[in-house]
C-alpha cells in the first residue's frame, strides 16, 4: 500500500501549507530529521501530534554535518518506506528538500555556536558536525517557522547545542526534548543501528548497560572520574573501540565541578564500522 501522506518537494509548498495552518489559528510542530525512520523518530512525531494541531516531519540527509571519511553515501534512505510510517503515527506533511532547495549555489553561510558545541564531546571526534547542523536546524526553522520543534535526548549534546542556539538567535521556535527510545535490549534506537552486524547487536546493548553501572557508582557516592574510566575499561574489554565515556553536567555540559549538580553520562564508541552514541542521567 502506498501512502497518501502530503509530502512538499519545494520551500514554497512546504510555507504555503504552514503559512495556512497559521491563519486558521493552529499550533504547528516541527520534526527534523535525515530519514530511515524508526520508532525514536516516530516518538518525536506522537509528541508532536500531543503538543500540536498539525506536524510537520522532515527528511533531509545534510551534507554538511557529515566529515570526509564519514557515511554520507551509504546513509540508510527509504522515502517512501518513512511516508507510511509517518501517516501512520498521524504526522501531516512531510518536507522532502534537495539539496539545491538547501544548499543553493553560491551558499556561504554558517551558523557556529560554541558552549555546548565545544565540549570536547562529539565535537572532538566529527570537529564538522554541529556547524553543519545548527546550519541546516537554523534554516529548517526558518523555512517552516513552526511554533515548537521536537529534538530526542538521544543525541544529547545536540539538542543543547540547538537549544543554546534558539536561546542566543531569539528563534521563536520552542524546543521539545523528547526521551530516547530503546530496544527492549536497552540499546538506544538508532538509523546506524542498520549497520549492526547479528553479533554486533548481541554486543551492543552493553554501551548502555555500562553507562548504568556508572551512574549508579555515582548516585552512590562513588568516584565519577573512576566510575567512567572503569566503564569505558568494560566496553573496550568487550570489544568496543571507545572514543568517550563522561560525566557531564547536564545542562551546560562542563565538567562536573561540585556535588549538587545535575549530572549526565555521555559516550560513543565503535563496534565494527558503527558509531554508537549514547547517555543517561545520574
Ligand atoms: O538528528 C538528526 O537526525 C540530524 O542531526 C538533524 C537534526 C535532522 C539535522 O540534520
Amino acid at each position: 500500500m502506498t501512502s497518501s501522506i502530503a509530502t512538499a518537494f519545494d520551500l514554497d509548498i512546504l510555507r504555503s501549507r504552514v503559512r495556512d495552518w497559521k491563519t486558521e489559528g493552529l499550533r504547528t510542530a516541527l520534526v527534523p530529521t535525515m530519514g530511515a525512520l524508526h520508532d525514536g523518530h516516530l516518538e518525536l512525531v506522537r509528541r508532536g501530534v500531543q503538543i500540536a494541531d498539525r506536524v510537520v516531519v522532515t527528511i533531509f540527509v545534510n551534507p554538511k554535518q557529515f566529515g570526509a571519511n564519514e557515511d554520507l553515501d551509504k546513509y540508510p534512505q527509504d522515502i517512501s518506506g518513512d511516508r507510511k510510517k509517518l501517516e501512520a503515527v498521524g504526522a501531516d506533511l512531510v518536507y522532502v528538500p534537495n539539496n539545491r532547495e538547501m544548499y543553493p549555489e553560491g551558499f556561504s553561510s554558517v551558523v557556529s555556536v560554541k558552549g555546548p558545541a565545544v565540549a570536547g564531546l562529539e565535537d572532538k571526534f566529527r570537529p564538522q558536525f554541529f556547524d553543519g547542523v545548527t546550519t541546516v536546524v537554523a534554516k529548517l526553522f526558518n523555512q517552516a517557522g513552526c511554533d515548537y520543534a521536537m529534538f530526542g535526548e538521544k543525541d544529547f549534546q545536540q539538542l543543547a547545542v540547538i537549544s543554546q542556539m534558539v536561546r542566543d538567535l531569539n528563534i521563536p521556535t520552542t524546543i521539545v526534548p523528547v526521551e530516547t527510545v530503546r530496544e527492549p535490549s536497552g540499546l538506544a534506537m538508532a538509523s546506524r543501528n542498520a549497520y549492526l552486524s547479528k553479533s554486533e547487536l548481541q554486543l551492543a546493548p552493553a554501551l548502555y548497560k555500562q553507562m548504568q553501572v556508572a551512574a549508579e557508582t555515582i548516585r552512590g557516592g562513588g568516584p565519577r572520574s573512576k566510575a567512567v574510566a572503569l566503564a569505558a575499561k568494560a566496553l573496550t574489554k568487550l570489544g568496543f573501540k571507545v572514543d568517550y565515556v563522561e560525566v557531564r553536567n547536564a545542562h551546560t555540559l562542563d565538567e562536573v565541578q561540585g556535588e549538587n549538580e545535575q549530572m549526565r553520562i555521555l559516550a560513543a564508541a565503535w563496534l565494527g564500522k558503527t558509531r554508537l552514541i549514547d547517555n543517561i542521567g545520574v
